[in-house]
Protein backbone atom coordinates (compact mmCIF):
# COMPACT_ATOMS: atom_id res chain seq x y z
CA UNK A 1 0.00 0.00 0.00
CA UNK A 2 1.66 3.42 -0.61
CA UNK A 3 2.87 5.33 2.27
CA UNK A 4 0.15 8.23 1.62
CA UNK A 5 -2.89 6.37 1.58
CA UNK A 6 -1.89 3.86 4.67
CA UNK A 7 -1.04 6.66 6.67
CA UNK A 8 -4.21 8.15 6.29
CA UNK A 9 -5.73 5.05 7.47
CA UNK A 10 -5.65 4.06 11.76
CA UNK A 11 -2.38 1.46 11.49
CA UNK A 12 -4.26 -1.23 12.87
CA UNK A 13 -6.58 -1.49 10.31
CA UNK A 14 -5.19 -2.20 6.90
CA UNK A 15 -3.99 -5.80 8.17
CA UNK A 16 -6.73 -6.54 10.07
CA UNK A 17 -8.89 -6.10 6.99
CA UNK A 18 -6.62 -8.61 5.16
CA UNK A 19 -6.77 -11.05 7.72
CA UNK A 20 -10.84 -10.82 8.21
CA UNK A 21 -10.94 -10.93 4.47
CA UNK A 22 -8.38 -14.28 4.54
CA UNK A 23 -10.38 -15.71 7.39
CA UNK A 24 -13.95 -14.91 6.36
CA UNK A 25 -13.08 -16.58 2.59
CA UNK A 26 -14.43 -20.34 4.10
CA UNK A 27 -17.50 -18.54 5.47
CA UNK A 28 -18.10 -17.22 2.33
CA UNK A 29 -17.75 -20.02 -0.78
CA UNK A 30 -20.10 -22.41 1.87
CA UNK A 31 -22.81 -19.67 1.45
CA UNK A 32 -21.82 -19.24 -2.39
CA UNK A 33 -22.36 -22.83 -2.76
CA UNK A 34 -25.50 -23.34 -0.91
CA UNK A 35 -26.63 -20.62 -3.21
CA UNK A 36 -25.63 -22.35 -6.18
CA UNK A 37 -27.22 -25.60 -5.17
CA UNK A 38 -30.09 -23.63 -4.56
CA UNK A 39 -30.42 -22.05 -7.84
CA UNK A 40 -29.13 -24.87 -10.11
CA UNK A 41 -29.22 -28.39 -8.01
CA UNK A 42 -32.23 -29.77 -6.31
CA UNK A 43 -30.11 -29.73 -2.80
CA UNK A 44 -31.77 -27.67 -0.53
CA UNK A 45 -29.94 -26.98 3.07
CA UNK A 46 -32.28 -24.72 5.55
CA UNK A 47 -30.90 -21.30 5.46
CA UNK A 48 -30.52 -21.56 9.72
CA UNK A 49 -28.05 -24.75 8.63
CA UNK A 50 -25.91 -22.60 6.17
CA UNK A 51 -25.21 -20.14 8.61
CA UNK A 52 -24.31 -22.26 11.30
CA UNK A 53 -21.56 -24.10 9.28
CA UNK A 54 -20.72 -20.77 7.77
CA UNK A 55 -20.30 -19.51 11.44
CA UNK A 56 -18.26 -22.55 12.65
CA UNK A 57 -15.89 -22.85 9.13
CA UNK A 58 -14.11 -19.46 10.82
CA UNK A 59 -12.35 -21.08 13.78
CA UNK A 60 -12.18 -24.05 12.45
CA UNK A 61 -10.48 -22.55 8.98
CA UNK A 62 -8.01 -20.69 11.29
CA UNK A 63 -6.91 -24.17 13.35
CA UNK A 64 -5.89 -25.66 9.88
CA UNK A 65 -4.24 -23.20 8.41
CA UNK A 66 -2.22 -23.41 12.03
CA UNK A 67 -2.43 -26.84 12.06
CA UNK A 68 -1.42 -27.12 8.06
CA UNK A 69 1.62 -24.55 9.29
CA UNK A 70 2.51 -26.73 12.53
CA UNK A 71 2.95 -29.77 10.04
CA UNK A 72 4.82 -28.16 6.75
CA UNK A 73 7.26 -25.87 9.05
CA UNK A 74 9.24 -29.58 10.20
CA UNK A 75 9.18 -30.98 6.56
CA UNK A 76 10.23 -27.62 4.28
CA UNK A 77 13.24 -27.41 7.00
CA UNK A 78 14.10 -31.18 6.28
CA UNK A 79 13.97 -30.19 2.54
CA UNK A 80 16.49 -27.61 3.59
CA UNK A 81 18.56 -30.40 5.48
CA UNK A 82 17.55 -28.46 8.46
CA UNK A 83 16.29 -28.94 12.07
CA UNK A 84 13.92 -26.69 14.04
CA UNK A 85 15.27 -25.69 17.11
CA UNK A 86 13.21 -27.03 20.14
CA UNK A 87 9.62 -24.87 21.13
CA UNK A 88 8.37 -23.54 24.59
CA UNK A 89 5.19 -24.80 24.65
CA UNK A 90 2.76 -23.12 27.08
CA UNK A 91 -0.24 -24.04 28.28
CA UNK A 92 -3.00 -21.87 27.61
CA UNK A 93 -4.79 -20.93 24.64
CA UNK A 94 -2.51 -19.25 21.96
CA UNK A 95 -0.42 -19.61 24.79
CA UNK A 96 -1.17 -16.58 26.58
CA UNK A 97 0.17 -18.11 29.52
CA UNK A 98 3.33 -17.31 28.17
CA UNK A 99 3.26 -13.51 27.31
CA UNK A 100 1.45 -12.99 30.57
CA UNK A 101 5.09 -14.57 32.16
CA UNK A 102 7.02 -12.40 29.65
CA UNK A 103 4.72 -8.99 30.66
CA UNK A 104 5.28 -9.71 34.06
CA UNK A 105 9.10 -10.38 33.93
CA UNK A 106 9.41 -7.55 32.09
CA UNK A 107 7.78 -5.17 34.64
CA UNK A 108 9.56 -6.70 37.62
CA UNK A 109 12.28 -8.18 36.60
CA UNK A 110 15.94 -8.07 35.08
CA UNK A 111 16.23 -7.47 31.25
CA UNK A 112 15.83 -10.50 29.41
CA UNK A 113 14.52 -12.34 32.32
CA UNK A 114 11.10 -13.90 31.07
CA UNK A 115 12.24 -14.86 27.83
CA UNK A 116 15.10 -16.39 28.52
CA UNK A 117 13.94 -18.74 31.25
CA UNK A 118 14.08 -21.75 29.16
CA UNK A 119 17.65 -21.34 28.56
CA UNK A 120 18.97 -24.71 30.32
CA UNK A 121 15.93 -26.81 29.31
CA UNK A 122 16.01 -26.04 25.64
CA UNK A 123 19.53 -23.92 24.48
CA UNK A 124 20.56 -20.87 23.23
CA UNK A 125 18.29 -21.32 20.11
CA UNK A 126 14.52 -22.05 20.66
CA UNK A 127 11.49 -20.63 19.21
CA UNK A 128 7.95 -19.83 21.44
CA UNK A 129 4.24 -18.56 19.28
CA UNK A 130 2.31 -16.33 21.15
CA UNK A 131 -1.20 -16.39 19.38
CA UNK A 132 -0.37 -18.68 16.60
CA UNK A 133 2.82 -16.24 15.69
CA UNK A 134 6.57 -17.66 15.79
CA UNK A 135 9.27 -15.80 16.99
CA UNK A 136 12.75 -17.24 17.45
CA UNK A 137 15.11 -16.11 20.09
CA UNK A 138 18.73 -16.54 20.07
CA UNK A 139 21.97 -15.68 22.38
CA UNK A 140 24.07 -18.08 19.90
CA UNK A 141 26.88 -16.08 18.50
CA UNK A 142 27.19 -18.37 15.43
CA UNK A 143 23.53 -17.64 14.99
CA UNK A 144 23.72 -13.75 15.17
CA UNK A 145 26.69 -13.40 13.06
CA UNK A 146 24.87 -15.83 10.18
CA UNK A 147 22.09 -13.26 10.12
CA UNK A 148 23.79 -10.11 10.47
CA UNK A 149 26.56 -10.53 8.77
CA UNK A 150 27.76 -13.53 6.89
CA UNK A 151 24.72 -14.09 5.58
CA UNK A 152 22.50 -10.80 5.77
CA UNK A 153 21.28 -11.50 2.71
CA UNK A 154 18.60 -13.96 3.42
CA UNK A 155 17.28 -11.71 6.22
CA UNK A 156 15.60 -8.61 6.98
CA UNK A 157 13.70 -6.61 9.73
CA UNK A 158 10.38 -7.41 7.73
CA UNK A 159 7.00 -6.20 7.37
CA UNK A 160 6.08 -6.84 11.59
CA UNK A 161 8.74 -4.47 12.49
CA UNK A 162 8.02 -2.01 9.51
CA UNK A 163 4.23 -1.79 10.06
CA UNK A 164 4.97 -1.83 14.10
CA UNK A 165 7.10 1.15 13.97
CA UNK A 166 5.98 3.14 10.66
CA UNK A 167 3.61 5.89 12.32
CA UNK A 168 7.04 6.88 14.10
CA UNK A 169 9.80 5.90 12.33
CA UNK A 170 8.14 5.89 8.34
CA UNK A 171 11.00 5.16 6.15
CA UNK A 172 14.18 6.70 7.53
CA UNK A 173 17.33 3.98 7.56
CA UNK A 174 16.02 2.04 10.88
CA UNK A 175 13.03 0.95 9.58
CA UNK A 176 13.58 0.28 6.04
CA UNK A 177 14.87 -2.53 3.91
CA UNK A 178 16.16 -3.51 0.55
CA UNK A 179 16.94 -1.36 -2.08
CA UNK A 180 15.15 1.94 0.48
CA UNK A 181 17.23 1.09 3.20
CA UNK A 182 20.22 1.47 0.69
CA UNK A 183 19.16 4.54 -0.67
CA UNK A 184 18.84 5.66 3.13
CA UNK A 185 22.16 4.45 4.05
CA UNK A 186 23.85 5.87 1.36
CA UNK A 187 22.55 9.15 1.52
CA UNK A 188 23.43 9.03 5.11
CA UNK A 189 26.52 7.74 5.26
CA UNK A 190 29.42 10.32 4.26
CA UNK A 191 28.06 12.63 6.85
CA UNK A 192 29.82 10.09 9.39
CA UNK A 193 32.82 9.59 7.20
CA UNK A 194 34.35 12.29 9.27
CA UNK A 195 35.46 12.74 12.85
CA UNK A 196 33.79 16.05 13.61
CA UNK A 197 35.39 16.65 17.20
CA UNK A 198 35.96 19.89 17.98
CA UNK A 199 32.00 20.16 17.33
CA UNK A 200 31.42 18.30 20.99
CA UNK A 201 33.18 21.74 22.60
CA UNK A 202 29.22 22.17 22.52
CA UNK A 203 29.68 20.54 26.26
CA UNK A 204 31.12 23.33 27.63
CA UNK A 205 29.21 26.11 25.53
CA UNK A 206 25.87 23.89 26.41
CA UNK A 207 26.30 24.98 29.89
CA UNK A 208 25.97 21.51 31.40
CA UNK A 209 28.50 21.67 33.13
CA UNK A 210 27.80 24.89 34.79
CA UNK A 211 24.33 23.42 35.09
CA UNK A 212 25.65 20.54 37.53
CA UNK A 213 27.80 22.49 39.57
CA UNK A 214 25.03 25.08 40.27
CA UNK A 215 23.14 22.48 41.65
CA UNK A 216 25.74 20.23 43.56
CA UNK A 217 26.95 24.13 45.08
CA UNK A 218 23.64 24.52 46.80
CA UNK A 219 23.33 21.01 48.07
CA UNK A 220 20.93 19.33 46.12
CA UNK A 221 21.23 16.05 44.31
CA UNK A 222 21.44 15.88 40.53
CA UNK A 223 19.50 13.67 38.12
CA UNK A 224 22.53 12.66 35.84
CA UNK A 225 20.10 10.73 33.01
CA UNK A 226 18.03 13.80 32.99
CA UNK A 227 20.73 16.32 32.33
CA UNK A 228 22.93 14.33 29.67
CA UNK A 229 19.66 13.62 27.63
CA UNK A 230 19.32 17.44 27.62
CA UNK A 231 22.46 18.05 26.43
CA UNK A 232 22.47 14.98 23.88
CA UNK A 233 19.27 16.37 22.99
CA UNK A 234 20.86 20.02 22.68
CA UNK A 235 23.91 19.01 20.71
CA UNK A 236 22.17 16.61 18.12
CA UNK A 237 19.63 19.04 17.36
CA UNK A 238 22.63 22.13 16.66
CA UNK A 239 24.72 19.20 14.74
CA UNK A 240 21.90 18.02 13.01
CA UNK A 241 19.84 20.91 11.73
CA UNK A 242 22.14 24.06 13.25
CA UNK A 243 19.14 24.87 15.62
CA UNK A 244 19.20 24.46 19.16
CA UNK A 245 16.37 23.00 20.98
CA UNK A 246 17.66 24.41 24.21
CA UNK A 247 16.02 21.64 26.33
CA UNK A 248 18.89 23.02 28.90
CA UNK A 249 17.16 26.12 29.42
CA UNK A 250 14.61 25.09 31.49
CA UNK A 251 15.35 23.79 34.85
CA UNK A 252 16.61 20.74 35.61
CA UNK A 253 13.95 18.23 38.31
CA UNK A 254 14.70 18.43 41.69
CA UNK A 255 14.17 15.07 43.90
CA UNK A 256 11.26 13.95 45.36
CA UNK A 257 12.67 14.23 48.48
CA UNK A 258 14.45 17.32 48.22
CA UNK A 259 13.58 19.99 50.91
CA UNK A 260 15.34 22.99 49.28
CA UNK A 261 13.75 22.06 45.75
CA UNK A 262 11.35 25.54 45.04
CA UNK A 263 7.86 24.49 44.80
CA UNK A 264 6.60 26.10 41.62
CA UNK A 265 5.65 24.01 39.00
CA UNK A 266 7.81 24.75 35.24
CA UNK A 267 6.03 25.44 32.49
CA UNK A 268 7.12 23.32 29.52
CA UNK A 269 8.85 25.20 26.53
CA UNK A 270 8.73 24.33 22.83
CA UNK A 271 11.77 22.01 23.13
CA UNK A 272 10.54 20.15 26.22
CA UNK A 273 6.94 19.76 24.50
CA UNK A 274 9.23 18.24 21.92
CA UNK A 275 11.14 16.02 23.88
CA UNK A 276 8.32 14.40 25.76
CA UNK A 277 6.16 13.89 22.51
CA UNK A 278 9.02 12.32 20.80
CA UNK A 279 9.77 9.95 23.57
CA UNK A 280 5.84 8.98 24.42
CA UNK A 281 5.76 8.41 20.93
CA UNK A 282 8.71 5.75 21.25
CA UNK A 283 7.72 4.75 24.16
CA UNK A 284 4.03 3.40 22.36
CA UNK A 285 5.74 1.70 19.58
CA UNK A 286 7.71 -0.06 21.58
CA UNK A 287 4.80 -1.27 23.45
CA UNK A 288 3.33 -2.33 20.17
CA UNK A 289 6.41 -5.31 19.40
CA UNK A 290 5.36 -6.69 23.09
CA UNK A 291 2.31 -7.83 22.57
CA UNK A 292 2.80 -9.31 18.94
CA UNK A 293 0.34 -8.97 16.20
CA UNK A 294 -2.80 -7.89 18.87
CA UNK A 295 -1.59 -4.72 19.32
CA UNK A 296 -3.61 -3.94 15.92
CA UNK A 297 -7.26 -4.79 17.19
CA UNK A 298 -6.64 -1.67 19.75
CA UNK A 299 -5.60 0.59 17.41
CA UNK A 300 -8.22 -0.56 14.90
CA UNK A 301 -9.54 2.76 14.48
CA UNK A 302 -6.79 4.92 16.59
CA UNK A 303 -3.59 5.55 16.29
CA UNK A 304 -2.02 6.04 19.25
CA UNK A 305 1.19 7.70 18.22
CA UNK A 306 -1.08 10.68 16.51
CA UNK A 307 -1.11 12.87 19.04
CA UNK A 308 2.57 12.75 20.18
CA UNK A 309 3.53 12.93 16.36
CA UNK A 310 1.90 15.93 15.58
CA UNK A 311 3.34 17.80 18.62
CA UNK A 312 7.24 16.19 17.04
CA UNK A 313 6.15 17.52 13.67
CA UNK A 314 5.16 20.79 13.86
CA UNK A 315 8.34 21.51 15.83
CA UNK A 316 10.18 19.73 12.80
CA UNK A 317 8.03 20.96 9.55
CA UNK A 318 9.68 25.06 10.17
CA UNK A 319 13.30 23.74 10.53
CA UNK A 320 13.18 20.78 7.28
CA UNK A 321 11.71 23.63 4.94
CA UNK A 322 14.20 26.17 5.74
CA UNK A 323 16.70 23.76 4.76
CA UNK A 324 14.91 22.81 1.57
CA UNK A 325 14.91 26.92 1.18
CA UNK A 326 18.51 27.41 1.74
CA UNK A 327 19.73 24.38 -0.44
CA UNK A 328 17.60 26.09 -3.33
CA UNK A 329 18.90 29.67 -2.98
CA UNK A 330 22.43 27.59 -2.70
CA UNK A 331 21.85 25.79 -6.08
CA UNK A 332 20.59 29.22 -7.57
CA UNK A 333 23.38 30.67 -6.96
CA UNK A 334 26.45 28.27 -7.94
CA UNK A 335 24.40 25.47 -9.99
CA UNK A 336 24.25 21.94 -8.43
CA UNK A 337 25.14 21.40 -5.39
CA UNK A 338 28.31 18.90 -4.67
CA UNK A 339 26.96 15.56 -2.85
CA UNK A 340 28.78 13.30 -1.61
CA UNK A 341 31.91 15.05 0.47
CA UNK A 342 31.13 16.47 3.36
CA UNK A 343 32.40 19.96 4.74
CA UNK A 344 33.67 20.21 8.11
CA UNK A 345 30.63 22.88 9.55
CA UNK A 346 27.88 21.54 7.38
CA UNK A 347 24.88 20.12 9.48
CA UNK A 348 23.51 16.75 8.80
CA UNK A 349 20.27 18.55 7.12
CA UNK A 350 22.60 20.36 5.37
CA UNK A 351 24.32 17.72 3.49
CA UNK A 352 21.00 15.62 3.57
CA UNK A 353 19.33 18.33 1.18
CA UNK A 354 21.71 18.06 -1.74
CA UNK A 355 20.59 14.45 -2.08
CA UNK A 356 16.64 15.16 -1.77
CA UNK A 357 14.16 18.02 -1.04
CA UNK A 358 11.19 15.47 -0.35
CA UNK A 359 10.40 16.79 3.24
CA UNK A 360 8.74 13.22 3.90
CA UNK A 361 12.53 11.61 3.54
CA UNK A 362 13.79 14.83 5.42
CA UNK A 363 11.45 14.32 7.62
CA UNK A 364 11.73 10.53 8.23
CA UNK A 365 15.60 10.87 7.92
CA UNK A 366 16.43 13.19 10.76
CA UNK A 367 14.09 11.67 13.31
CA UNK A 368 15.64 7.73 12.65
CA UNK A 369 18.73 9.70 13.08
CA UNK A 370 17.70 11.63 16.22
CA UNK A 371 16.21 8.07 17.47
CA UNK A 372 19.39 6.65 16.80
CA UNK A 373 21.54 8.88 18.48
CA UNK A 374 20.20 10.60 21.56
CA UNK A 375 18.96 7.94 23.38
CA UNK A 376 21.83 5.13 23.03
CA UNK A 377 24.64 8.15 23.58
CA UNK A 378 22.34 9.57 26.91
CA UNK A 379 21.72 6.08 28.02
CA UNK A 380 25.47 5.06 28.17
CA UNK A 381 26.51 7.71 29.27
CA UNK A 382 24.29 7.61 32.64
CA UNK A 383 25.26 3.58 32.99
CA UNK A 384 29.07 4.54 32.67
CA UNK A 385 28.28 7.43 35.25
CA UNK A 386 26.53 4.91 37.84
CA UNK A 387 29.20 2.21 37.49
CA UNK A 388 31.91 4.96 38.00
CA UNK A 389 29.88 5.92 41.25
CA UNK A 390 30.22 1.89 42.33
CA UNK A 391 33.06 1.43 41.53
CA UNK A 392 35.42 4.16 42.77
CA UNK A 393 38.86 2.30 41.87
CA UNK A 394 37.70 2.42 38.54
CA UNK A 395 36.70 5.96 38.88
CA UNK A 396 40.00 6.79 40.13
CA UNK A 397 42.06 5.07 37.65
CA UNK A 398 39.91 6.79 34.99
CA UNK A 399 40.80 9.95 36.26
CA UNK A 400 44.50 9.85 36.54
CA UNK A 401 44.30 8.50 32.48
CA UNK A 402 42.76 11.75 31.78
CA UNK A 403 45.48 14.00 34.26
CA UNK A 404 48.33 12.05 32.70
CA UNK A 405 47.44 12.81 28.87
CA UNK A 406 45.67 15.89 28.85
CA UNK A 407 45.92 17.39 32.26
CA UNK A 408 43.19 19.37 34.54
CA UNK A 409 42.13 21.98 31.97
CA UNK A 410 42.72 21.54 28.59
CA UNK A 411 40.22 20.50 25.76
CA UNK A 412 40.88 16.70 24.93
CA UNK A 413 42.36 16.45 20.77
CA UNK A 414 41.12 13.88 18.76
CA UNK A 415 44.53 11.79 19.02
CA UNK A 416 44.18 12.04 23.05
CA UNK A 417 40.83 10.37 22.66
CA UNK A 418 42.54 7.66 20.64
CA UNK A 419 45.59 7.34 22.82
CA UNK A 420 43.52 6.52 26.30
CA UNK A 421 43.02 3.14 26.23
CA UNK A 422 41.66 2.84 29.40
CA UNK A 423 38.46 5.23 29.12
CA UNK A 424 37.79 2.90 25.59
CA UNK A 425 37.62 0.00 28.24
CA UNK A 426 35.71 1.52 30.91
CA UNK A 427 33.68 2.42 27.57
CA UNK A 428 33.66 -0.58 26.37
CA UNK A 429 32.78 -2.55 29.36
CA UNK A 430 29.85 -0.55 30.38
CA UNK A 431 28.30 -1.37 26.81
CA UNK A 432 29.12 -4.78 27.17
CA UNK A 433 26.80 -5.14 30.71
CA UNK A 434 24.23 -3.14 29.84
CA UNK A 435 24.33 -2.36 25.65
CA UNK A 436 21.59 -0.07 25.15
CA UNK A 437 20.00 -0.89 22.00
CA UNK A 438 19.63 -4.28 21.18
CA UNK A 439 17.29 -5.94 22.83
CA UNK A 440 17.59 -9.10 24.73
CA UNK A 441 19.54 -11.68 22.71
CA UNK A 442 22.66 -9.26 22.45
CA UNK A 443 22.29 -8.12 26.06
CA UNK A 444 22.51 -11.77 27.39
CA UNK A 445 25.27 -12.73 24.81
CA UNK A 446 27.24 -10.14 26.53
CA UNK A 447 26.81 -12.40 30.08
CA UNK A 448 27.54 -16.01 28.87
CA UNK A 449 30.56 -17.45 30.60
CA UNK A 450 31.65 -19.61 28.45
CA UNK A 451 32.23 -16.80 25.73
CA UNK A 452 33.24 -14.25 28.51
CA UNK A 453 34.97 -16.31 30.97
CA UNK A 454 33.69 -16.95 34.65
CA UNK A 455 34.10 -13.82 35.37
CA UNK A 456 31.67 -12.77 32.85
CA UNK A 457 28.67 -11.48 35.25
CA UNK A 458 31.39 -8.95 36.79
CA UNK A 459 31.99 -5.35 35.76
CA UNK A 460 35.56 -5.44 35.18
CA UNK A 461 37.07 -3.07 32.28
CA UNK A 462 40.67 -4.69 32.85
CA UNK A 463 38.98 -7.81 30.48
CA UNK A 464 39.26 -5.69 27.07
CA UNK A 465 43.35 -4.58 27.94
CA UNK A 466 44.65 -7.73 29.99
CA UNK A 467 45.05 -11.44 28.62
CA UNK A 468 41.48 -12.10 28.52
CA UNK A 469 41.09 -9.74 25.51
CA UNK A 470 43.12 -12.52 23.44
CA UNK A 471 41.72 -15.18 25.22
CA UNK A 472 37.88 -14.45 24.31
CA UNK A 473 37.32 -11.51 22.38
CA UNK A 474 40.11 -11.37 19.55
CA UNK A 475 39.04 -15.05 17.95
CA UNK A 476 35.60 -14.17 18.35
CA UNK A 477 34.42 -10.96 18.06
CA UNK A 478 30.94 -11.10 17.15
CA UNK A 479 30.33 -11.69 21.15
CA UNK A 480 30.91 -7.76 21.49
CA UNK A 481 28.21 -6.16 19.14
CA UNK A 482 26.80 -3.31 21.25
CA UNK A 483 26.77 -1.66 17.90
CA UNK A 484 25.62 -4.51 15.78
CA UNK A 485 27.55 -5.98 12.87
CA UNK A 486 27.56 -6.69 8.97
CA UNK A 487 25.87 -4.06 6.13
CA UNK A 488 23.70 -2.69 8.88
CA UNK A 489 26.44 -1.76 11.41
CA UNK A 490 25.93 1.86 13.78
CA UNK A 491 26.64 4.60 11.10
CA UNK A 492 26.93 6.80 14.50
CA UNK A 493 30.21 4.44 15.94
CA UNK A 494 33.18 6.34 15.58
CA UNK A 495 30.93 10.07 16.24
CA UNK A 496 29.72 8.11 19.85
CA UNK A 497 32.84 6.56 20.97
CA UNK A 498 34.39 9.99 20.39
CA UNK A 499 31.28 12.35 21.80
CA UNK A 500 30.87 9.77 24.95
CA UNK A 501 34.68 9.88 25.81
CA UNK A 502 34.72 13.67 25.50
CA UNK A 503 31.48 14.29 27.52
CA UNK A 504 33.78 11.66 30.14
CA UNK A 505 37.03 13.59 30.20
CA UNK A 506 35.55 16.58 30.82
CA UNK A 507 33.53 15.43 33.73
CA UNK A 508 36.36 13.86 34.85
CA UNK A 509 38.23 17.37 35.15
CA UNK A 510 35.77 18.88 36.62
CA UNK A 511 34.90 16.67 39.36
CA UNK A 512 37.06 14.79 41.63
CA UNK A 513 34.55 12.40 43.26
CA UNK A 514 31.13 11.26 42.55
CA UNK A 515 28.65 9.09 44.19
CA UNK A 516 25.38 7.87 44.36
CA UNK A 517 22.24 9.32 46.04
CA UNK A 518 20.01 6.19 46.39
CA UNK A 519 17.58 8.45 48.91
CA UNK A 520 17.10 10.86 46.16
CA UNK A 521 15.70 8.03 43.49
CA UNK A 522 12.06 7.76 43.14
CA UNK A 523 11.21 5.00 46.13
CA UNK A 524 9.12 2.97 43.73
CA UNK A 525 11.84 2.37 41.44
CA UNK A 526 14.68 0.55 43.57
CA UNK A 527 15.44 -2.69 42.51
CA UNK A 528 13.41 -5.89 44.10
CA UNK A 529 14.56 -7.29 47.04
CA UNK A 530 15.00 -11.00 45.74
CA UNK A 531 18.28 -9.73 43.13
CA UNK A 532 20.30 -9.16 46.15
CA UNK A 533 22.64 -12.12 46.34
CA UNK A 534 22.51 -12.99 42.50
CA UNK A 535 25.51 -13.54 41.11
CA UNK A 536 27.60 -10.48 39.66
CA UNK A 537 25.92 -6.99 38.88
CA UNK A 538 22.67 -7.87 39.20
CA UNK A 539 22.90 -8.98 42.72
CA UNK A 540 24.21 -5.32 43.97
CA UNK A 541 22.30 -2.81 41.18
CA UNK A 542 21.25 0.02 43.02
CA UNK A 543 18.89 0.83 40.00
CA UNK A 544 16.67 -0.72 37.63
CA UNK A 545 17.73 -0.99 33.97
CA UNK A 546 14.37 -1.02 31.90
CA UNK A 547 14.34 -1.40 28.25
CA UNK A 548 11.93 0.61 25.60
CA UNK A 549 13.38 1.05 22.19
CA UNK A 550 16.33 1.24 23.96
CA UNK A 551 17.57 0.48 27.45
CA UNK A 552 17.75 3.28 30.47
CA UNK A 553 17.72 4.19 34.37
CA UNK A 554 14.17 4.23 35.33
CA UNK A 555 13.35 7.13 37.40
CA UNK A 556 16.72 8.40 36.90
CA UNK A 557 20.50 8.37 37.79
CA UNK A 558 20.44 10.75 41.43
CA UNK A 559 24.50 11.35 42.12
CA UNK A 560 26.20 14.33 43.88
CA UNK A 561 29.65 15.21 42.97
CA UNK A 562 32.53 16.87 44.30
CA UNK A 563 34.56 19.57 41.98
CA UNK A 564 37.99 19.43 41.08
CA UNK A 565 40.18 22.37 42.75
CA UNK A 566 41.82 23.19 39.93
CA UNK A 567 39.61 22.80 37.36
CA UNK A 568 38.30 26.17 35.24
C1 LIG B 1 26.35 4.46 22.41
C2 LIG B 1 25.72 4.90 21.36
C3 LIG B 1 25.14 4.04 20.27
C4 LIG B 1 24.86 2.71 20.25
C5 LIG B 1 25.05 1.70 21.37
C6 LIG B 1 24.33 2.40 18.92
C7 LIG B 1 23.93 1.16 18.50
C8 LIG B 1 23.34 0.88 17.28
C9 LIG B 1 22.81 -0.40 16.89
C10 LIG B 1 22.82 -1.65 17.75
C11 LIG B 1 22.28 -0.28 15.64
C12 LIG B 1 21.55 -1.35 14.83
C13 LIG B 1 20.08 -1.27 15.13
C14 LIG B 1 19.20 -2.08 14.23
O1 LIG B 1 19.56 -2.39 13.10
O2 LIG B 1 18.08 -2.40 14.66
C15 LIG B 1 22.49 1.08 15.24
C16 LIG B 1 22.09 1.59 14.03
C17 LIG B 1 22.25 2.89 13.67
N1 LIG B 1 22.90 3.88 14.40
FE1 LIG B 1 23.71 3.69 16.23
N2 LIG B 1 24.29 3.54 18.18
C18 LIG B 1 24.79 4.56 18.96
C19 LIG B 1 24.93 5.89 18.60
C20 LIG B 1 24.63 6.38 17.36
C21 LIG B 1 24.82 7.76 16.97
C22 LIG B 1 25.43 8.84 17.86
C23 LIG B 1 24.34 7.86 15.69
C24 LIG B 1 24.27 9.05 14.80
C25 LIG B 1 24.51 10.25 15.15
C26 LIG B 1 23.87 6.56 15.29
C27 LIG B 1 23.33 6.27 14.05
C28 LIG B 1 22.84 5.04 13.67
C29 LIG B 1 22.13 4.80 12.42
C30 LIG B 1 21.86 5.82 11.32
C31 LIG B 1 21.77 3.44 12.41
C32 LIG B 1 20.99 2.69 11.34
C33 LIG B 1 21.92 1.90 10.45
C34 LIG B 1 21.19 1.00 9.43
O3 LIG B 1 20.11 0.48 9.73
O4 LIG B 1 21.74 0.85 8.35
N3 LIG B 1 24.07 5.68 16.32
N4 LIG B 1 23.14 1.77 16.26
C1 LIG C 1 2.92 -27.82 16.87
O1 LIG C 1 3.66 -29.03 16.98
C2 LIG C 1 4.40 -29.20 18.16
C3 LIG C 1 5.13 -30.50 18.08
O2 LIG C 1 5.79 -30.63 16.86
C4 LIG C 1 3.50 -29.13 19.36
O3 LIG C 1 4.27 -29.22 20.54
C5 LIG C 1 2.72 -27.84 19.35
O4 LIG C 1 1.84 -27.76 20.42
C6 LIG C 1 1.98 -27.69 18.04
N1 LIG C 1 1.32 -26.40 18.02
C7 LIG C 1 0.09 -26.23 17.53
C8 LIG C 1 -0.44 -24.84 17.58
O5 LIG C 1 -0.56 -27.13 17.06
C1 LIG D 1 36.42 -1.70 22.26
O1 LIG D 1 35.51 -2.32 21.38
C2 LIG D 1 35.77 -2.15 20.01
C3 LIG D 1 34.60 -2.76 19.24
O2 LIG D 1 33.45 -1.97 19.40
C4 LIG D 1 37.08 -2.81 19.67
O3 LIG D 1 37.38 -2.62 18.30
C5 LIG D 1 38.16 -2.21 20.52
O4 LIG D 1 39.36 -2.91 20.31
C6 LIG D 1 37.82 -2.27 22.00
N1 LIG D 1 38.89 -1.55 22.69
C7 LIG D 1 39.15 -1.59 23.97
C8 LIG D 1 40.33 -0.88 24.51
O5 LIG D 1 38.43 -2.16 24.75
Amino acid sequence: MPRSLASKLPPGLPYTLRRTVINLLPAASIIATAHFLRAFGDADAPTFLVALVAIASIPVAFAARVAYMNWSLPRRAARMGAVLPPHWDGNSFGNRDILQHVLDKYLKGYPGDGFWDKVDELGHLHSLSIFWDPRYLTTDVNVIKTVLATDFQSFEKGEFFKDTMNTVLGDGVFNADGELWKFHRSMTRPYFSRDRISHFEMFDRHAALKKMKERFRAGHALDFQDLVSCFIMDSVAEFFFGNCVYALKSDLPYAHNDPLAPRVAQQQNAAERFSAAFAAAQYLISMRSRVGWTWRLKELFHDVTKQPMAVVDEYLKPILQEAIRKNRHAIGKDGKAQQGESTEDETLLDHLVKYTDDPTVLHDETLNIMIAGRDTTAATLSFAVYLLCMYPDVFRRLRAEVMDHIGPTQMPTFDDIKSMKYLRAVINETMRLYPVVVAYAVFLMHRRKDYWGPDALYFDPDRFLDERLNKYFVGNPFIFLPFNAGPRICLGQQFAYNEMSFFLIRLMQHFSHMELDLDAQPPKVRPPSDWAGSEGQRGVEKILPRMYLTMYIEGGLWVKMTEAARAT
